[in-house]
């Protein structure tokens, strides 16, 4: 491989081994020598063959698939992935080579690859389809749990705001994602380390929240709702039109139904977006996300990331440093990402402001739901 991966970890907020661990069945499905999987799966042949997008009786296929969260579903929602063998998606990315390589995350190393658009074979670069291949690193359960994870979910779930999983490889001991290739990279890099590009505009920010608010609000409205639990700058990818789109499934959930107000997990996320209740008792429900995107509200209204250890004491964590400012009309203002500086009306800002506070509420009741979040979005956008 032209990269050495050597991150072990994304920054997760520690699993607590004490927590109740109810409601994972479906995450344990590997067996401790990392191959075998459990028999209803039907991914693991090597070549690059379609198989269809049913690894598990699964209800999220009844989940839109046209960008209204309202509207009811279609049939087969999830389409088909491809299964490539290694070789294939080795020629695609030339050898996994340094001037392939896009980024790296918790889970591996992601390498931007070219695919012939009728077959999915290699393909020259610049000639055909572009994909990004995301690599597994060979280590631990968690690994091969979110790579599994990854593949249910997005083998059945198809929406403008949701990345779109091409195919996956699971030949011997590897274990590959091919997506669609998203040609502006995270909203991450634009917020955050594109200083030297041009900053995002505020119409611009405004469209992406509004778009990421309808890829959760998708997730959560669908018969058997889906908790994304990731929700960060840097799994909110854009493609050439700035569209964003969800990316990073290996944390999602089924979430509870009926009577049921949340399930029980392990705690797994990122430190400055995870919900407080959430951190503390391992009680996952949609609010979670909802607090999430509060958090992403906030650092696209001011350029700032949840937790920077960059900054001075007083401002690192930015709820504590901005909240102040937030609550106060007169003051608003200050707290804005001063890139977009006389691109906004001051109420317009009061707005947003407001309802990113309402979103990281620490009482979880009182958050809004996602569809409530969109709804004022849509209106702010007007
Ligand atoms: N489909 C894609 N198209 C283009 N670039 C991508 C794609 N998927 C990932 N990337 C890039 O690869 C890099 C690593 O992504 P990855 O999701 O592995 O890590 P991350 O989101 O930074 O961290 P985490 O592991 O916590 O999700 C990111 O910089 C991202 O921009
Ligand atoms: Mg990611």
């Amino acid at each position: 491989m032209g990269n050495s991966c050597t991150r072990s970890a994304k920054e997760d907020v520690p699993a607590d081994s004490s927590s109740p661990s109810r409601g994972i069945s479906n995450d344990v499905l590997f067996t401790s020598g990392s191959r075998g999987v459990s028999s209803n799966d039907a991914l693991f042949t090597s070549g690059s063959r379609r198989v269809s997008g049913s690894l598990q009786e699964s209800s999220f296929g009844t989940a839109s698939s046209n960008g209204d969260v309202n509207s009811s579903p279609s049939a087969n929602d999830g389409g088909s992935l491809i299964a490539f063998s290694y070789s294939d998606l080795k020629s695609a990315t030339r050898n996994f080579r340094p001037e392939s390589f896009l980024g790296e995350g918790g889970f591996g190393c992601v390498y931007k690859g070219w695919l012939d658009n009728t077959s999915y074979k290699p393909a020259r670069p610049g000639s055909a389809l572009a994909v990004a291949v995301k690599v597994l690193n060979k280590q631990g359960m968690q690994g091969h749990r979110e790579w599994l994870t990854e593949v249910r979910y997005l083998s059945q779930l198809r929406h403008e705001n949701l990345v779109r999983l091409i195919g996956f490889c699971a030949e011997d001991d590897h274990r590959l994602l091919v997506y669609e290739f998203m040609s502006r990279g995270s909203l991450e890099n634009h917020l955050f380390k594109g200083r030297q590009s041009q900053a995002l505009s505020w119409s611009l920010r405004l469209r992406i929240a509004v778009g990421a608010a309808r890829g959760l609000a998708f997730l959560h409205n669908a018969n058997q709702p889906i908790i994304y639990r990731d929700f960060k700058t840097s799994n909110i990818l854009l493609d050439n039109q700035f569209t964003p789109k969800l990316a990073d499934f290996g944390l999602a959930k089924d979430g509870p139904i009926g009577d049921k107000t949340h399930v029980t997990t392990r705690v797994m996320g990122t430190y400055g977006y995870a919900a407080p209740e959430y951190m503390a008792t391992g009680h996952l429900s949609p609010k979670n996300d909802v607090y999430s995107f509060g958090m992403v509200l906030l650092e696209i209204l001011t350029g700032r990331r949840a937790i920077d250890r960059n900054k001075p004491q007083t401002e690192r964590n930015l709820v504590e440093w901005a909240k102040p400012y937030l609550r106060d009309r007169h003051k608003v203002y200050k707290v804005i990402d001063p890139q977009i500086e006389g691109q906004y009306t001051i109420k317009d800002a009061q707005k947003l402001a407001s309802l990113a506070i309402s979103c990281i509420n620490p009482d979880a009741h009182a958050r809004p739901h996602m569809k409530d979040v969109l709804a004022i979005l849509c209106d702010l956008q007007k």
